[in-house]
């Protein structure tokens, strides 16, 4: 699984307001090159959205992000999520998502975090939120003393800055709300969205190796 995020390098995080909205904007990500989509449980239309582009793209790598109850965990790996990630680090979600087998990121901010994440046997993580928390420059001072961990910063993270991150060696991938905004789904600008999402995947290039 992480290897997808490896190799595909940018993930769209997806705050649906309208379940309407879910199918035609999975669809226009994944024709721009971006099959790994993150469903934020933020809002009403969510798990339904979430089951949509599950039934509709069932080759995409769908997940679910904003997990912070572990019965969600539950949930989303019954309905076919292939992943889940958190803003932050919480051992009972760790211990949830064992239980499920379902792949699991948890988010970090500081060194004491990482360090939790570590002990609970965790090496890839997200940098939540990236910009707000010291951006690049904090990702670049926890190279050295973590030196076995790789992180996806997301928060803050656009297309100006996506891929000064991907530069550093412990960033295997970005997440962000950029590639399809709250926005692009009002204005129902799919073309919009599938264009962006081919700008990002072709700036990210190929994958180049992190650590394991
Ligand atoms: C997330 O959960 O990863 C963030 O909300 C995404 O942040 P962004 O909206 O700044 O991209």
């Amino acid at each position: 699984m992480r290897d997808l995020f490896e190799r595909f390098k940018v993930i769209p995080v997806l705050i649906f307001a309208e379940l309407k909205d879910a199918a035609p904007t999975a669809a226009a990500l994944i024709s721009g090159g971006l099959p790994v989509l993150e469903v934020t449980l933020r809002t009403d239309a969510a798990w339904n959205a979430l089951e949509n582009i599950i039934a509709a793209h069932p080759d995409a790598v769908t997940g679910v992000g904003t997990v912070l109850e572990p019965e969600q965990m539950m949930r989303a790996k019954e309905i076919g999520a292939k992943f889940a990630v958190s803003p932050g680090f919480d051992p009972l979600l760790a211990a949830a998502a064992r239980e499920q087998d379902l792949f699991y990121i948890p988010g970090v901010a500081t060194a004491s975090e990482v360090m939790l994440a570590r002990r609970a046997g965790f090496r890839f993580l997200k940098f939540f939120p990236a910009e707000a928390a010291g951006g690049k420059a904090m990702l670049q001072s926890f190279a050295s003393p973590f030196n076995d961990i790789t992180f996806c910063p997301t928060g803050g993270v656009n297309a100006e800055n996506f891929n000064d991150y991907l530069t550093l060696p412990n960033v295997a991938c970005v997440g962000g709300s950029w590639v399809a905004t709250a926005a692009d789904m009002e204005r129902g600008d799919w073309q919009g969205i599938a264009a962006k999402a081919h700008a990002a995947r072709t700036v990210a290039g190929p994958s180049h190796p992190a650590r394991d």
